[in-house]
């Protein structure tokens, strides 16, 4: 059901923890899961992102989805980071089975949330950065809800 790429990085997960004094800060909810993810960006005065790390209280393709997200944007400017869609993140884990899209919505939801806190306190805007939504289910078109 999960790929290599998903079972090693919930079972080795990168870059989990905290960044003290972080750049930016970003915590992402799906109230229909109960699922969390919190990314923290150090950036630098290049805008260039120094060290990403996360805390994910979720499913394991939370963990394996926040651990790869944080790898792709590690190393890259805010503009690339930008790019690192939920999309980019699961072609980098060789897929996930549709009942676990959500969770790849998260990591990419949380980059944006840590971005804009980062974009908020330097009193920047980052092209084509949108208000993170801090309940990722809402507006979520693809799932049938379920009662
Ligand atoms: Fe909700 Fe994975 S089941 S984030």
């Amino acid at each position: 059901m999960y790929s290599e790429k998903v079972m090693d990085h919930f079972q080795n997960p990168r870059n989990v923890g905290e960044i003290e004094n972080a750049s930016g800060v970003g915590t992402v909810g799906n109230a229909k899961c109960g699922d969390i993810m919190r990314i923290y960006l150090d950036i630098d005065e290049n805008q260039v992102i120094r060290d990403c790390k996360f805390k994910t209280f979720g499913c394991g393709a939370a963990v394996a989805t926040s651990s790869m997200a944080t790898e792709l944007v590690k190393g890259k400017t805010i503009q690339e980071a930008m790019e690192v869609t939920n999309k980019a993140v699961m072609e980098a884990l060789d897929g996930l089975p549709p009942v676990k899209v959500h969770c790849s919505l998260l990591a990419e939801e949380a980059i944006h949330a840590a971005l804009w806190d980062y974009a908020e306190k330097n009193h920047i805007v980052i092209e084509g950065l949108q208000k993170p939504k801090s309940d990722i289910h809402e507006g979520e078109e693809d799932e049938k809800e379920e009662y």
